[in-house]
């Protein structure tokens, strides 16, 4: 290990950003999912070394060893996996054992002993990488659900110095837990870490009542932190919502890039009203059900006709993993059902882009959007109800749905507060958002913006390094 009396922020995470985002300052990169842009945000503040997966795979098993890019101030190290690797350890554990399981779809969740096993090789493996690169005084911070144990690895190898770990996906309740065989050993590890973050009260409580449940240590709060203490130990955990930086959606930055309009050709039709979707496809997101909400509402409000437009953009995920080739092909057969029935001379309801958009399009197409749904079925946080709100300016506001069952929406009380799985409810409140008087509109979205600049990516990476190098070293 090196000495260096200087303290570095270590982030680490399954994924990283592409190095040619970083080589073209991300201009004409599309967004890469919250937690790589929320990340970055805060390694370019404050610099340091960032250390993930390549996002490449061979067909060899891979020996520990990394490559290091300099990007300024950001150093970028990185491992290979093998195929086998990612099959087993992404693919498998991580994203049809773990993700169907945080995000409370028990029947989804697939148990088998060799993808856990390969989870725990590759948590190993990164900490014996990392482990060479570290200087003592060294933030570590981990981030999700991918790399639970790495904490653990790190402290079996000697590392005594401070260590962070944020889960930017929901805690589910305790009985959905429980259904993990390695319930027990995934939360002694979690522990591990001197401070654990995450983005709700909700979520925290959730974690306190498996650790509970599993473990039956001691929870504790002191001077506003909370604690909890298991075999001899104790780990702070912390609520420390995600957000976005709110002036790179201000659509005024961002003249040079087509509207939603141009993208779609709709100067023939200036009167029409836009309902947007944007998600990656992934089934927590509920696209299918945001469909069957539309057509529920076209049903009911049949004199609406030609006057408004479904844009749903969904971003391409997972798309080796059975589940996520489902969900595709179900979206697709229902666009194609709902277009048909509903379609007119000169106006097809739902217009579907399969495909990633760059954040200077986005912020103008969200801005050019009358009401933005986002109705996932389990979220995180969901930073497109963030983006949303960025974009719209104060003199007339499109209005956010958002369901209940994101992260955002605890903080969020102003939007429209949706349950997708009430379709003719959420259709209603829909129709009413088309419909809402302009005073409203602002006064909503007055309100929304006040909580987005509050809750920025800043406020939440400058939050949680603050919270853990106050953490007493071990
Ligand atoms: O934890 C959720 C998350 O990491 C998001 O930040 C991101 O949108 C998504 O998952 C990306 O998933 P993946 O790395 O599997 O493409």
């Amino acid at each position: 290990m090196v000495e260096n009396r200087r303290q570095r922020l270590i982030a680490v995470s399954n994924r990283v950003p592409p190095k040619a985002s970083f080589e073209n300052q991300g201009k004409g990169e599309a967004a890469a999912g919250g937690l790589v842009t929320a990340v970055r945000a805060a390694m370019e503040q404050s610099g340091g070394l960032w250390f993930g997966w390549s996002g490449r795979s061979t067909r060899r098993r891979v020996s520990a060893g990394h490559t290091i890019t300099d990007f300024g101030q950001i150093q970028l190290a990185t491992m290979d996996l093998s195929d086998d690797e990612v099959s087993l350890f992404y693919l498998g554990y991580a994203n049809r054992t773990l993700w169907p399981l945080l995000h409370s779809f028990p029947t989804r969740v697939v148990i088998r002993r060799d993808t856990y096993r390969a989870y725990r090789r590759i948590n190993r493996r990164f900490a014996e990488t990392l482990y060479p690169l570290l200087q003592p005084n060294d933030l570590i911070w981990v981030q999700d659900f991918h790399l639970f144990h790495l904490g653990y690895e790190l402290r079996q190898l000697g590392w005594q110095g401070r260590l962070g770990f944020f889960l930017h996906v929901p805690v589910p309740s305790a009985d959905v837990f429980s259904i993990l065989p390695w319930a027990q050993n995934t939360l002694e590890a979690l522990l591990q870490y001197d401070l654990v973050g995450l983005h709700t009260d909700r979520y925290l409580r959730n974690l306190v009542d498996s650790l509970d449940v599993e473990l039956g240590g001691e929870f504790h709060v002191e001077d506003g932190g909370n604690y909890y203490t298991y075999d001899g130990h104790t780990a702070q955990l912390g609520v420390f919502p995600i957000g976005i930086d709110p002036d790179a959606f201000n659509p005024r930055a961002h003249t040079d890039t087509p509207s939603l309009a141009d993208e779609l050709m709709l100067a023939d039709m200036p009167d029409r009203k836009l309902i947007l979707g944007v998600d990656r496809l992934d089934y927590t997101k509920g696209i299918p059900h945001r469909l069957r909400i539309f057509e529920r509402m076209l049903e009911r409000h049949p004199n609406l006709g030609s006057e408004v437009l479904y844009v749903q953009i969904s971003s391409p995920s997972r798309t080796r993993v059975p589940e996520y080739i489902h969900e595709k092909e179900q979206v697709e057969r229902l666009v194609g059902q709902i277009n048909g029935r509903f379609s007119q001379t000169g106006w097809v309801p739902i217009r579907y882009l399969y495909r990633s958009y760059a954040q200077s399009e986005l912020a103008n197409f969200y801005h050019d959007t009358d009401v933005c749904l986002v109705t996932p079925l389990r979220d995180g946080m969901n930073l497109v109800a963030k983006e949303f709100v960025a974009a719209q300016g104060e003199k007339s506001p499109g209005v956010l749905v958002l369901s209940r069952f994101t992260g955002a929406a605890e903080a969020m009380r102003d939007a429209v507060i949706v349950n997708p799985y009430d379709i003719e409810g959420t259709a209603e409140a829909t129709y009413r958002a088309l419909r809402m008087p302009v005073a409203e509109r602002r006064r909503r979205n007055r309100s929304l913006t006040a909580v987005v600049k509050r809750d920025s990516s800043q406020n939440w990476s400058d939050s949680f390094c603050a919270a853990l190098r106050r953490t007493s070293i071990r």
